[in-house]
């Protein structure tokens, strides 16, 4: 289990003038889970994840990991509780001048693995990935996705307890990136291994993490499971990094028809299988419209969005939102004029 306890990082930039870079963060990372961290650029989520296998010092309170106060190691504790930890980055950093394979003996190698248990493992590492065909290779002959890979191979081949990723598939096209996101799934799965994940991409939040914590101004601002902060986020600034995950775009002419209401419905969970909008039509004197919708499947559960025009007398029109309004998530009228 990792456990931030108060942790906050200071810099001092080229004028003298303190950075906090990271304010009194705490939580705790569950062992086996993936966890994601979202946030805008500057918000010091790469400096809080640093702190995890100490390529940076915390300058306020404590990153414990397995018990251990990763801070207070020193030496050949430090070199030891790192190789407990892998960690993958965005522009993969891997060493031009060796192969594939040689890349990931080289991680074996610095942890001080003998040259048989090397020469066993290596393969094993590049079946898993996918890359034994490229073996002896050099980096820049792989494509983006390929030499991600090797760093994947690279960062869990001393049986880490943990990986840290920061934006790791963030250099990549969407389907490499889900190539890569089932790796990591399956590496997970079949290891165990704690992940911590760092992205912009809230897509790839929601195809891979149970929890999502979003950091703000050093400070994280909200935790929680992604299911329920991406349906129904607490704070100000998650509405706001959230607020276009689930766009559906109208036409304006649509948008500015005020004839007729034109009605946001939101399901989530199990009320997303139900046939809430048939009731409405045969329960009430209305028309029911469908303009635009979809469902999206978050660690499994279901969470829909449907546009509307309800179209008939304004009393049924009540009626119904009232219904729809008991029935679902969450029932808006889009087009009201303020
Ligand atoms: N070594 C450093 N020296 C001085 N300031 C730093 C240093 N590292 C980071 N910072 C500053 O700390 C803040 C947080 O940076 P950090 O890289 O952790 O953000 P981030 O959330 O990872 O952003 P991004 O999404 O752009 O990667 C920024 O203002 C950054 O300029
Ligand atoms: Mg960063």
């Amino acid at each position: 289990m990792i456990k931030f306890n108060n942790v906050s990082v200071s810099f001092k930039d080229k004028k003298s003038q303190i950075v906090h870079a990271v304010k009194n963060v705490s939580f705790e990372v569950e062992d086996g889970e993936i966890l994601g961290i979202v946030g805008t650029s500057g918000a010091g989520k790469s400096t809080l994840l640093r702190t995890v296998n100490q390529l940076q010092l915390p300058t306020g309170g404590q990153t414990i990991v397995d018990g251990n106060d990763i801070g207070s190691l020193s030496g050949a504790e430090l070199a030891k509780a790192r190789h407990s930890i892998g960690m993958i980055f965005q522009q993969f950093n891997l060493v031009s001048t060796k192969t594939v394979a040689q890349n990931v003996a080289f991680a074996m190698e610095i942890a001080g693995r003998s040259k048989e248990e090397i020469k066993q493992r290596v393969p094993e590492l590049l079946k898993l990935v996918g890359l034994s065909e490229r073996a002896n290779v050099y980096p820049n002959t792989l494509s983006g996705g390929q030499k991600q890979r090797v760093g994947i191979a690279r960062a869990v081949a001393n049986n880490p307890k943990i990986l840290l990723c920061d934006e790791a598939t963030s250099a990549l096209d969407p389907e490499t990136t889900n190539d890569v996101l089932q790796l990591l799934k399956e590496i997970n799965h079949k290891f165990g291994i704690t992940i911590v994940l760092i992205t912009h991409e809230l897509d790839v939040v929601k195809k891979i993490c149970q929890r999502v914590v979003v950091m703000n101004r050093g400070e994280v601002v909200e935790i929680g499971d992604v299911f329920d902060v991406f349906t129904n986020p607490q704070h100000e600034f998650t509405k706001t990094l959230l607020s276009h995950t689930f766009d559906l775009d109208l036409p304006d002419r649509l948008t500015h028809d005020y004839s007729k209401p034109l009605v946001r419905i939101v399901y989530n969970g199990e009320k997303a299988e139900d046939a809430i909008v048939s009731n409405v039509v045969k329960q009430y004197a209305v028309d029911v419209n469908i303009l635009h919708g979809k469902i999206e499947y978050i660690n499994d559960r279901p969470f829909g969005i449907l546009i509307v025009q309800l179209i008939g007398e304004q009393d049924e029109i009540e009626k119904s939102l009232n219904y729809l309004s008991k029935n679902t998530y969450r029932t808006e009228v889009i087009n009201e004029r303020n």
